[in-house]
């Protein structure tokens, strides 16, 4: 039996067949909402794009989403023809064409756009962006506490593709899942070029030791806006927080450990390469920053 659960799990809705999808300008049923096969994400992978979170009529954390989104068009030269005011106005008009109020996730992409002739050379991508926003209808349902295996995969060093942009490529994080999935793990825990310990394919990772929350320097994982808020949460609730290396020898000790992402909160892992993690449950510490970071939320005004 496969007994494989991954961080992104769902439960099935039926509605998802017939939302509206932002293509360029234009919502449209989802069986018409198509991009050229010429198009640069497509083709090379090459784009940026955001995972983002609706709760009780608001997108979460939306400052910090947009903030991230221009930094990583910047970053990659890539001129996303609108301004904030503009990708938040699609993004709304998305959600409202949908008729959604809670309990949904958006992925809002921004590609090079469609080019030329089919090689890789930027200059070819000549028509302006391609903007395309899925909005599902979404409740996460992760059935069980998240068992990890670590994998040959590294999180590399900035020069070569930094890991904190997020881009339309995840060829290296994918990888990574299918090496951890052929070892009997549900999701991958990398470690960065020194072998210290630093985040997951689709997530960052947490420890916690003794009262205290462990997390990676930072240095080569995504610059999670979870992570940030959970260091943040720890800040504000005298619960001592270190962005620090650290081994596996410290995180198969551990007490507890926990995932973030923007999609399932603060997921527990139970398992890693075998060995269970503390009592193989979400452990006291992961529950209480779990109900601190909702507090958060429906505090957060954008
Ligand atoms: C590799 C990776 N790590 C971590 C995250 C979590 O980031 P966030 O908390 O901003 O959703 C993501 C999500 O996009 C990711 O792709």
């Amino acid at each position: 039996m496969n007994d494989h659960v991954t961080t992104h799990q769902a439960e099935e809705d039926a509605r998802n067949e017939e939302i509206l999808i932002y293509v360029n300008g234009r919502i449209l049923p989802k069986r018409d909402a198509t991009i050229s096969v010429y198009d640069s994400g497509f083709m090379l992978g090459d784009g940026v794009w955001e995972g983002l979170r609706l709760y009780d009529g608001r997108w979460a954390f939306l400052g910090d989403h947009m903030d991230r989104l221009f930094e990583a068009a910047k970053a990659i030269d890539l001129d996303i023809g609108m301004d904030r005011a503009g990708v938040v106005a699609a993004l709304e008009a998305t959600r409202a064409a949908n008729a959604m109020e809670t309990d949904a996730h958006a992925r809002l992409m921004i590609t090079r756009g469609i080019k030329a002739r089919p090689f890789q050379h930027p200059g070819l991508s000549r028509s302006g962006p391609t903007l395309v926003i899925i909005i599902e209808h979404s409740r996460p349902r992760i059935p069980r506490p998240i068992r990890l295996a670590t994998v040959p995969h590294l999180r590399g060093l900035p020069m070569t593709q930094d890991p904190k942009l997020n881009s339309h490529s995840k060829l290296n994080c994918i990888l990574a899942c299918i090496a951890a999935e052929k070892a009997g793990a549900d999701e991958a825990l990398m470690l960065d070029v020194h072998g210290f310990v630093n985040t997951t394919n689709a997530c960052n990772f947490f420890v916690v030791r003794k009262g205290e929350v462990w997390t990676s320097t930072g240095d080569y994982c995504m610059n999670g806006i979870t992570r940030q808020k959970v260091i943040d949460i720890c800040r504000a609730n005298g619960i001592p927080v270190f962005e620090r290396n650290y081994s596996l020898v410290d995180t198969y000790g551990a007490d507890e450990a926990f995932l973030t992402g923007t999609f399932g909160a603060q997921t527990p892992v139970s398992e890693i390469d075998g060995r269970t993690i503390g009592t193989g449950e979400a452990g006291p510490m992961t529950q209480r920053i779990r109900a601190l970071y909702r507090a958060m939320i429906e505090g957060d005004n954008g």
